[in-house]
């Protein structure tokens, strides 16, 4: 079976054929048979269509050498194949697994050799080779393992089949309407989705849910009489080994069945998961699980019943573990109903609170989802507690890759240095473990639309390929992977000027995510946005709300105790040695001393600098940042494709005019507040 082309009309993003051009021009051999080992076949004989190579499947026998390139499943190997043998019997252990989705990459002489012990492995090896292009028919090397550090690699889409009167298609979404749904109905643009999946096999990402974590009326059904919508997204996926997850509701049984409760310790509710779990796994045998939030933000939950977050976790869990299934459970509980005037709640503890008293109550197959930050994918938070608080829980990280805080695919921000601080982070300091080697899945909110880009923004794409490639190896530095990004989807080597685009493309992208903290909200208080759509600058758009996301800024300072010492006590969540750092003023970090301290607009930072100076200097250097990516990206008319010209420009337009709005609220509120003046004599208005 070949798969469908890949769509017309969308980008190729950092799969043009002008990527396939190292293997495209070889002679190939596959060895191996299944789905997946079908869509190697299929991925080569394409590249070769473009580039005058050719492929063959290997039936048994030794390839003899025409071939420059081998991809071969290590039982498949024929017997007399010296070259798969050799590379074989270079790993480390020869005989040691490569697992389900491992593989090799070897140049034992003129031939590279790709080898695994499970199709995956090869998908995956054949995107590798891609990515090293000419480098990986260079002079001889030896085995290079490659493994993924997380099992599950996932995208939650936020996807509603209805267009919700306030959230639109796609929730959070900035790249138009959803790949999966438009008006209620599906789309069945399979070509679209065959492009999607291998995009995203070729970054490593292997799960995808497709629908909103707030299950509406209309998306509740896909898991009863809808199915048969996400088993057709399934069938796309499943030839570039990825399976489909589902959101549903807790509230299931009612609205779906007439029970009179969804009571999870109620026999009849427990009968139906069972039973409705069954059907969806007849329908769709690799079935993924489910994903909910659950008692958070108004979606139903076990409280209604007495019952706790592990209660309901394990009623869906049970449903799902004889199939294979799991359940991503998500921690993002809270009181969204707070009174602003009461400074005892604070919501950056309401995770730890709820759930780390349950640890060692949640079945095997339930994952216990955490946002990465206490709080909400703000530009900058410390790594939520919760990550060190649950040893006897499989727990999922979840990132934010659709930009809600982070300039919405209008500004430039490339994430990838963000997420791998995080995932980098050691709760229990130095010698303990890291969020990277705590985390069995590493999840993230997709930001992918119907957009011709895929991501409204074309640089936004990188932010999606960085996320696939640190879920896979969360030790790659991110400026590799920005050039890798560069290099796969710009092809510089064949363009007029290949250093000044590799360049020039660095300089924007690299550090964007800090510009971006510069110019926002300063010091890790976080929000400052417009309430609803989360958009710009609105200093106290959230201050007197119920939404628990307050920076209690006055004449005399800024910022949230939550020491222990006189504040909220959230500092106490923390392990040592995080819990006395974060705690003590003057070891606090100054990124996040706003976080952690209410402090005098006077104090002077690790850096020198008082409050009120860096938040003026900052707001000004951050402008200067974007003001300097225009610039740069003017140098690129000619060297990238037209539509993306036009596009970065324009949008680089909206993100200095909204940079210059974010400044002067930011500095204009803080001058007034604190009538303290620019130590450089800037306007502050
Ligand atoms: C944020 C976001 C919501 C989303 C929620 C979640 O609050 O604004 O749109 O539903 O996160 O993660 O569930």
């Amino acid at each position: 079976m070949t798969p469908p082309e890949p769509c017309s009309d969308a980008h190729p993003a950092w799969l043009p054929l002008e990527a396939w051009r190292a293997v495209g021009a070889r002679h190939t051999v596959v060895y191996g048979q299944g789905l997946l080992v079908d869509t190697v076949f299929a991925e080569i004989e394409r590249a070769c269509a473009g580039h005058g190579g050719a492929v063959a499947r290997g039936i048994g026998e030794p390839a003899g050498h025409p071939a420059q390139l081998m991809f071969a499943l290590v039982k498949s190997l024929p017997p007399g194949d010296d070259l798969g043998r050799m590379a074989y019997a270079e790993l480390a252990a020869p005989g040691e697994s490569l697992g389900s989705e491992g593989f090799v990459v070897a140049r034992p002489g003129e031939v590279t050799v790709v080898l695994a012990d499970a199709p995956a492995g090869l998908l995956y090896g054949l995107f590798e080779v891609v990515r090293l292009g000419e480098a990986a028919f260079g002079p001889a090397y030896p085995v290079r393992v490659h493994r993924p550090a997380l099992g599950r690699r996932m995208l939650d889409h936020w996807d509603n089949v209805d267009v919700h009167p306030v959230m639109g298609q796609v929730e959070r979404g900035y790249a138009g309407g959803s790949i999966f749904w438009r008006d209620g109905r599906p789309r069945r643009d399979r070509a679209r989705l065959r492009a999607y999946a291998r995009l995203l096999a070729a970054c490593g990402v292997n799960a995808v849910s497709v629908n909103n974590v707030n299950v509406h009326a209309t998306e509740a059904r896909l898991l009863t009489e809808r199915l048969d919508e996400v088993a057709e997204i399934a069938d796309e996926l499943r030839a570039y080994a990825i399976r489909v997850h589902l959101s549903v509701t807790f509230a299931a049984p009612v609205i779906l069945a007439g029970l009179p409760t969804a009571d999870p310790l109620d026999d009849r509710v427990r009968a139906w998961w069972a039973e409705t779990t069954r059907r969806v796994y007849d329908r769709i045998p690799d079935f993924g699980g489910y994903l909910v939030k659950a008692d958070s933000e108004g979606q139903p939950g076990p409280f209604s019943y007495g019952r706790d977050h592990a209660d309901g976790a394990n009623l869906l869990a049970e449903a799902l573990a004889p199939h294979g299934g799991v359940v991503h459970w998500r921690a993002f509980v809270y009181n969204h109903r707070q009174d602003w005037r009461d400074r005892s709640t604070d919501r950056a503890r309401a995770a730890f609170d709820h759930f780390a008293p349950l640890d060692g109550r949640f079945l095997d197959t339930v994952i216990v989802q955490v946002k990465h930050g206490p709080i909400d994918f703000q530009a900058r938070e410390p790594v939520s507690p919760v990550i060190a608080a649950m040893p006897g829980t499989r727990l999922a990280v979840e990132f934010q890759v659709t930009q809600e805080y982070t300039g919405q695919q209008r500004h430039v921000c490339y994430l990838a240095p963000w997420w791998s601080e995080v995932l980098q982070f050691r709760p229990w300091g130095d010698d303990g473990r890291s969020v990277a080697e705590v985390a069995a899945d590493l999840v993230a909110v997709s930001n992918v639309g119907d957009d011709r880009f895929w991501t409204g923004h074309p640089l936004a794409q990188a932010n999606l390929y960085a996320f696939g490639r640190l879920a896979w190896d969360p030790g790659l530095s991110p400026e590799t992977v920005l050039d890798e990004w560069i290099d796969l989807t710009f092809d510089p080597a064949s363009s007029a000027g290949p250093a000044l685009l590799r360049s020039t493309l660095h300089e924007i992208m690299d550090d964007s995510w800090r510009s971006y903290e510069r110019y926002t909200a300063p010091l890790g208080v976080g929000f400052m946005v417009r309430p609803g759509h989360h958009y710009g600058p609105d200093v106290d758009g959230y201050e007197y709300t119920p939404w628990g996301t307050y920076h209690f800024a006055d004449r005399d300072g800024v910022g949230v105790d939550r020491t222990r010492a006189t504040g909220t006590g959230f500092t106490g969540q923390y392990p040592s040695p995080w819990a006395e750092v974060y705690e003590s003023l003057d070891n606090c970090p100054d990124e996040l001393l706003l976080f952690f301290h209410h402090v005098p607009y006077g104090h002077v930072l690790h850096s020198g600098s008082t409050v009120i100076q860096h938040i003026y200097d900052t707001h000004f250097a951050g402008v200067r940042e974007v003001e300097a990516m225009a610039r740069r990206w003017q140098r690129l008319a000619g060297l990238v494709g037209d539509d993306v010209y036009a596009r970065v420009d324009e949008l680089l337009g909206e993100q200095l005019r909204c940079a210059r709005e974010w400044r002067d609220q930011v500095n204009a509120y803080f001058h007034r507040k604190s009538g303290v003046p620019d130590a450089h004599g800037r306007p502050l208005h």
